[in-house]
């Protein structure tokens, strides 16, 4: 019972001055260095800071001496909040193992990067990481940072391909952009890492289609909303062959020279000519069209068409045959005399190709009248020219001369 007793008593007292020394401890640690409000400092070298919103949250003299960093749900970073950037270069240079947990990763800056210029190992884990051009800083770590398991989260059409992967494809394919235009991955192929871009060219201010694509495989591109004249390239140029989708809606097109050699062909599924300039279909445009091994789609609308018989005879030609293979075909309308009109309806075709016809009947009766006049002055020419031989005196003056003498 007393052994007991002492033993009991040997237990509280165990547990009591373990309390003691580990309140004294941190007692010592936390007068010794400030550990800002944000983070729980297990020592004075190892930091772990909770619901920070940037690096200056957590900035201060003390943590020039911080070797390992964790920061769990930080929300910024691109910025040191209202900090002044510069001043804080490099302000993590004691930081050897960084760590970022349970955060969103959509941007961050050099200047977050540089903040921890002789970081050793880099542990990205548990992130969302939305991979862009925003993120590509974040090579800068690749050599150091644990690899296993890093995916992107978005956009859809990246998610789930490893991290830097993605962001090499898509440095890659920044710096093989066409200037202005904005080249976004669509999707990768993660096994062959080959991108599905969109080259994103619209309002731009383009007067020319420019003269060079990626290498990758362009599954659009968006021309639309600039001042481009001149759409023949995208049917001369062998790159822009396979660019299934070609959006030129609300420029000046006036023409488009398509070649005649079938080989050379565009392979285009959507061609988007609507709001332009065009006042006929270009040549061979949708010629050869019925030879592809699926249909496509060309929008048309909003272009001053100049309706004639042929024209008009041509577009409902094409409607018959290859069923909506204008997709707004019942949109168009004519410009100049039948304003308005619109080439789908038969009344137009009527119109246009048997007015005409009225007119031709009119000049054949105007014809006959005249060929009757003819004849009539004939016949009295040569009635006058017989009077004349026999009185021996020309018809029209017989009267005159004869008169007096009477
Ligand atoms: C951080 O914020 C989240 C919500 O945003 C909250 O659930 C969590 O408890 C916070 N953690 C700490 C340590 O404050
Ligand atoms: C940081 O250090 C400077 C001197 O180097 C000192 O003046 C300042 O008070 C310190 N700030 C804090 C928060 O300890
Ligand atoms: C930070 O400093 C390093 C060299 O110490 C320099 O290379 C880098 O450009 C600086 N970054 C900024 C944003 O000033
Ligand atoms: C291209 O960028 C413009 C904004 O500049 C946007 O409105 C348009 O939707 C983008 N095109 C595509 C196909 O996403
Ligand atoms: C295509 O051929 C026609 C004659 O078949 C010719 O008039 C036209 O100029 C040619 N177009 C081109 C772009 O070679
Ligand atoms: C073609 O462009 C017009 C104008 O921008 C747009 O309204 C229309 O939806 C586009 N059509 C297709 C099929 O993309």
């Amino acid at each position: 019972m007393p052994k007991g007793t002492v033993k009991h008593y040997h237990d509280n007292f165990d547990f009591c001055s373990f309390l003691f020394v580990s309140l004294f401890v941190w007692a010592i640690v936390s007068s010794s260095e400030a550990c800002p409000v944000a983070c729980n400092c297990l020592s004075n070298q190892k930091w772990e800071c909770t619901n920070i919103t940037s690096l200056g949250d957590i900035l201060e003299n003390s943590s020039r001496a911080v070797r390992e960093l964790t920061l769990i749900h930080i929300t910024d970073l691109n910025s040191f909040s209202d900090h002044l950037g510069t001043s804080f270069n490099a302000s993590f240079e004691s930081v050897r193992k960084f760590t970022i947990q349970q955060s969103t990763i959509n941007r961050i800056s050099a200047l977050f990067i540089d903040s921890f210029p002789n970081v050793e190992r880099v542990f990205l884990g548990d992130n969302q990481f939305s991979c862009s051009e925003h993120i590509l800083t974040l090579q800068r770590w690749e050599s150091k940072t644990r690899k296993d398991k890093l995916q992107c989260s978005s956009p859809d059409g990246v998610a789930k391909t490893e991290l830097f992967l993605a962001l090499k494809t898509i440095s890659r394919v920044k710096e093989e952009c066409p200037s202005p235009c904005r080249c976004v991955v669509k999707s990768m192929n993660s096994q062959y890492s080959v991108p599905n871009l969109l080259v994103n060219c619209s309002r731009s201010n383009l007067k020319v289609i420019p003269d060079s694509l990626p290498k990758s495989w362009v599954i659009e591109l968006d021309l639309s909303h600039n001042q481009i004249e001149d759409a023949s390239p995208l049917f001369s140029l062998p790159f822009y062959r396979n660019v299934p989708v070609l959006n030129l809606a609300h420029n000046h097109i006036q023409d488009i020279q398509v070649p005649n050699d079938t080989s050379q062909k565009n392979h285009f599924r959507l061609l988007n000519l609507s709001h332009n300039k065009l006042t006929q279909l270009p040549e061979n445009l949708l010629g050869e069209t019925d030879t592809f091994s699926y249909q496509p789609l060309i929008m048309l609308r909003s272009n001053p068409w100049m309706c004639d018989c042929n024209s008009v005879k041509m577009f409902q030609t094409i409607a018959m045959k290859q069923l909506h293979i204008i997709g707004d075909f019942i949109y168009l309308t004519c410009e100049g005399d039948l304003e308005g009109q619109l080439i789908s309806s038969p009344t137009s075709l009527h119109r246009l190709c048997y007015v005409p016809a009225v007119a031709i009947m009119t000049i054949r009766c105007v014809n006959i009248v005249f060929f009757i006049l003819i004849a009539l002055v004939l016949i009295k020419t040569a009635f006058d020219l017989r009077s004349m031989y026999a009185v021996g005196i020309f018809h029209y003056f017989a009267h005159l001369l004869l008169l007096p003498s009477r």
